[in-house]
């Protein structure tokens, strides 16, 4: 006789599989989600196990271990690509006004986008280093781990229809120019001046295996660490420390922090509100 399973235990059952399927993926393919929050992870493997048609995880497993464009799809789903151009215009605002005249002190300097997704936030960037006339004096690097992503980035390629929204976010970011200067009307969307990009550089990076690049003299990383485990959030910012420059800048999202992080001391609050930190040593 089959013994009836409690809810908690079914939970249960199906976090291991979903561990199993992390194992997996990370042994097949490279890429390590283990540490990444497990609420998240759930919704987004049920996503795909509809997406696929199948009922089981260890279905699911079976197909994407078989097909690397299932593990594709997968990847799209786990690495929640959401974004837009001058997202929380406030942030932009207080990088415009507290970030942009430490980083003119520098005769050039270094700024890097971890999780930049479909570059909507580096085009933001560049735009906005254009108008403090710093366009040439700092270079963008501009990392996701996903390749699909960052081939839309480099194309800089934007629906049009959601220039209206962008252009209300650039003008609460500070805006100093009419928004439809940046981009002509191409391939059904907005196609943004490719001069904006040509101080920046797209690479695949992971935040969860790789190391650091190079040194900056600021880093720009909002929205990714949410989707990370306390022990994953920990890593990178460690990684992220030791890629600052001494009074370098990290930028969070408006959901993270540093604060119950082992290197909050290590920052000082640039804008509280915004999550803009400057290293102390
Ligand atoms: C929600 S988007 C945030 C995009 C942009 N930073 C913003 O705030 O609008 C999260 C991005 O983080 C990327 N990401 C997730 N895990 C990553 C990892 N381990 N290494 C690098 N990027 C990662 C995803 O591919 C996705 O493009």
């Amino acid at each position: 006789m089959a013994l009836p399973v409690e809810r908690g235990e079914e939970l249960e059952l199906e976090q291991i599989e979903i561990e199993l399927l992390l194992e997996g993926i990370h042994r097949r393919y490279g890429f390590d989600f283990r540490q990444y929050a497990p609420a998240s992870l759930r919704r987004r493997v049920r996503r795909r196990m509809d997406g696929e048609k199948v009922e089981t995880i260890s279905a699911l497993q079976n197909l994407l271990l078989h097909d690397p464009a299932v593990m594709e799809r997968l990847l799209l789903d786990l690495s929640v690509n959401v974004t837009a151009m001058f997202r929380d215009p406030t942030f932009f605002l207080s990088f415009r006004e507290k970030v942009v005249p430490m980083l003119r002190t520098y005769p050039f300097a270094r700024l890097w986008v971890a999780g930049c997704s479909t570059g909507e936030e580096v085009y933001s960037l560049a735009i906005l280093l254009a108008e403090e006339g710093l366009a040439d004096r700092v270079r963008i690097y501009a990392t996701d781990i996903n390749e699909a992503v960052l081939d839309q980035a480099r194309l800089g390629v934007f629906p049009l229809d959601k220039m209206q929204e962008y252009t209300q976010n650039y003008i609460r970011a500070g805006g100093k120019r009419a928004f439809s200067e940046y981009y002509s009307a191409a391939y059904d969307g907005a196609q943004f001046d490719r001069s904006l990009v040509s101080n920046v550089v797209f690479a695949q990076h992971n935040l969860v295996s790789d190391r650091s690049f190079n040194e900056f003299h600021a880093i720009v990383c909002r929205n990714v660490m949410i989707y990370f485990d306390r022990s994953l959030q920990n890593r990178v910012h460690d990684l992220f420390y030791g890629s600052l420059v001494r009074l370098g800048i990290l930028a969070l999202g408006h959901k993270e922090s540093i604060r119950f992080s082992p290197y909050a001391d290590r920052y000082q609050e640039l804008d509280a509100d915004e999550r803009i930190y400057k290293k102390r040593r």
